[in-house]
């Protein structure tokens, strides 16, 4: 347990990533009020909305609303570009802080963006040349153990991309664990290629929960110093282009077990708790944190 940091900065996804995949629409409101709440609860750090095609994923279609229908102040907005179009529309919508998209594997990436790895590779190169000074890019390497259509991935291969991007000038590499099939051990094996060729400080990690491994997969992230990590309130999530993809790991486990290893966090989790709950009850959807559903039973059972 020696390199496990002293802080991690979670980024809240369920605004995101926890919504992208509905198909009933949630109303412009409800997303802004979402992020405001999760902002009121102390988290910093949203992957708030992607600028994408709205015929792809029509959930995103009024992403720049979304964005200026936030009324928190001091958070970071991180919107998702797959283009030089969601670049344009991101920084219309006035966010220095952008997401772009690739993969370890070329039939999901072909999928997700219609492009293979190597295009998408170069999108995101130009997309850091042509972007803003000022802005941030966060890069996520999806299917980075286990591809939907293509099964395991080569960690070096996925190394390789890491050091390549960092090169190019991305500030951040996610590793995005697109289908949650990776156990710690896929995780120790792609750690030991990236932390090989990339800082630490630079790496992030977006675990999925569709097979329970989530939790386990960030401790082994956590004893490699990992500080950045990705998770979504009440488990809301999934991608609509890896069928079957359940939520990323929902805030509240994540956040009890900082909180159990001792690691700062600064997010104040039975208000997380509350906030997705309160919002999967009003969108009809399934809340999926454990530590949230015991917190809460505990709390009403204390009342
Ligand atoms: P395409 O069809 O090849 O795009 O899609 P195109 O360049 O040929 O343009 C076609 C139309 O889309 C045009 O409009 C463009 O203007 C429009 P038309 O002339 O037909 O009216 N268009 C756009 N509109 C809005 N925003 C844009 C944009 N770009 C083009 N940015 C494209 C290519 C990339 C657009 C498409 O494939 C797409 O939008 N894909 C996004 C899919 C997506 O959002 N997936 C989920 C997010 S990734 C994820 O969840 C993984 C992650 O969580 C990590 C992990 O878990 O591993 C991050
Ligand atoms: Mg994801």
């Amino acid at each position: 347990m020696s390199e496990l940091p002293d802080r991690v900065t979670v980024t809240e996804s369920s605004s995101r990533d926890g919504i992208q995949s509905l198909g009933a629409h949630i109303p412009t409101a409800a997303k802004s009020g979402l992020i405001d709440d999760l902002a009121a609860a102390c988290i910093t750090s949203f992957d708030a909305v992607s600028f994408v095609s709205p015929k792809w994923v029509p959930q995103m279609a009024d992403a720049a609303e979304v964005i200026s229908g936030v009324t928190a102040k001091g958070i970071r907005l991180i919107g998702l570009v797959p283009n030089m179009r969601g670049l344009e529309l991101a920084v219309e919508a006035g966010l220095t802080d952008v997401g772009v998209l690739t993969a370890a594997s070329d039939a999901f990436a072909e999928k997700n963006i219609n492009a293979s790895v190597d295009e998408s590779m170069h999108r995101i190169r130009r997309i850091v040349l042509d972007g803003p000074l000022d802005m941030r890019f966060r890069a996520y390497i999806s299917t980075a153990t286990h591809c939907p259509y293509e099964g395991e991935q080569d960690p070096d291969w996925v190394a390789h991309l890491a050091e390549t991007l960092v090169e190019w000038g991305v500030d951040e590499v996610f590793l995005g664990e697109t289908i949650g099939k990776a156990t710690p051990a896929h995780v120790d094996r792609l750690l030991d290629e990236v932390l090989d060729r990339v800082p630490v400080d630079k790496v992030g990690v977006h675990f999925h929960d569709t097979y329970g491994q989530a939790i386990a997969n960030t401790v082994v992230a956590l004893n490699r110093g990992i500080d950045k990590m990705d998770s979504s309130a009440g488990g809301l999530g999934g991608c609509p282009y890896a069928p079957g993809a359940s939520g990323n790991v929902a805030t509240e486990d994540l956040v009890w077990l900082l909180d159990g290893l001792g690691i700062e966090h600064g997010v104040d989790l039975v208000t997380v708790a509350g906030v997705a709950q309160r919002f999967c009850g009003e969108h009809g959807l399934t809340y999926n944190s454990r530590a949230g559903r015991a917190l809460l039973a505990a709390k009403s059972a204390g009342d």
